[in-house]
């Protein structure tokens, strides 16, 4: 009777079939820890912060040089010899040394095709050729110059993220899609410079943030939080591949109701 008393329960009888679902059970867990750490191990190092001051005054009149002679080499076709613009590309004299520098850093620029998004690639130039390149872009009228990035802080950030960037780039810095098929790039590539300029030039169809919207201090705020979001501290426990509260909510359910469903099954088949 005392013996009962310690022992109320009697320890369940593991069957041959319920260990193949407790294996099976396992195996699903692991497969569910293996692809989220493995979203998170794949995401791309940001590119270096480079932050180079080009335009204003201080122009290198060879380097000015060098970068007419590359731009007619690979621009001049769409932006036209003296960058007046033409059918397939705007013109560059307005564009200034800010827009220059991130779409030749960004390898959106030079464009394969004019009808298509410019997209983030691998640079098609060296940084000595982009230096001139965006030499001579500044050379062409007093455009926006490369602008700086102040140490910015991160809850500032965050909330002028949410406010400003997060309705077309998703709150997890992910992007997605707008209207009329243009794609909303993610920012997990995105430097600080990258994040400052974009917000500076508005990239197309992006629109430009100038000081009067958000300040310098402000735009580096933003950057700084875009860089957190490259290495997320996961404090409700998986990342699973912070693509943002929906589809994340969406791998929850099914996992989940998947693990549910094999508990039941586990539950109800008799020994
Ligand atoms: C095949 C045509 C094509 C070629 C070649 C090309 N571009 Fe472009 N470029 C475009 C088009 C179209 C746009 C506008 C589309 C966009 O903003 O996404 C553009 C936009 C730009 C802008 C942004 C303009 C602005 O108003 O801020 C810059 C800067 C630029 N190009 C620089 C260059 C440079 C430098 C080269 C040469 C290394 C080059 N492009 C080669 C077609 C081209
Ligand atoms: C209306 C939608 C929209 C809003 C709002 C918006 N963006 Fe964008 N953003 C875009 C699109 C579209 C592109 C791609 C442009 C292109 O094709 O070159 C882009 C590109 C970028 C890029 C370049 C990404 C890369 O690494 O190549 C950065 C950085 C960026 N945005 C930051 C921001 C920040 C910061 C804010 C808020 C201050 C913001 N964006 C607000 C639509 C938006």
């Amino acid at each position: 009777m005392g013996d009962d008393l310690l022992h109320p329960l009697t320890p369940p009888v593991v069957t041959g079939s319920r260990l193949v679902f407790l294996a099976g059970l396992a195996g699903f867990a692991l497969l569910v820890l293996a692809l989220a750490g493995g979203r998170r191990a794949s995401a791309a190092p940001a590119a270096p912060v480079v932050a180079r001051q080009v335009g204003g005054g201080g122009l290198d009149a060879d380097q000015v040089t060098a970068g007419r002679s590359l731009y007619v080499t690979h621009c001049s076709s769409c932006h036209g010899i003296q960058a007046e613009g033409t059918r397939n590309g705007p013109s560059l004299v307005h564009a200034g040394a800010a827009s220059a520098d991130f779409y030749l850093r960004t390898g959106r620029m030079p464009l394969n095709d004019p009808s298509q998004q410019a997209a983030r690639h691998r640079p098609a130039f060296p940084p000595d050729q982009i230096s001139a390149l965006v030499a001579y872009v500044a050379s062409l009228d007093a455009g926006p110059a490369i602008p700086t990035v102040l140490p910015g802080n991160l809850a500032n950030g965050n909330e002028l993220f949410s406010i400003n960037c997060a309705q077309c780039h998703n709150d997890a810095g992910a992007g997605g899609a707008l209207g009329y098929g243009d794609i909303v790039p993610s920012l997990r590539n995105s430097s600080s410079i990258d994040v400052v300029e974009a917000a500076r030039i508005g990239p197309k169809p992006m629109p430009v943030f100038n000081p009067q919207t958000l300040s310098d201090q402000q735009v580096s705020d933003i950057a700084t939080y875009v860089q957190y979001l490259h290495h997320p501290e996961d404090r409700g426990g998986l990342g699973l591949g912070h693509l943002g509260p929906i589809p994340e909510g969406f791998v929850g359910w099914v996992v989940g109701m998947g693990a549910l469903l094999l508990v039941c099954r586990l539950i109800g088949t008799r020994g």
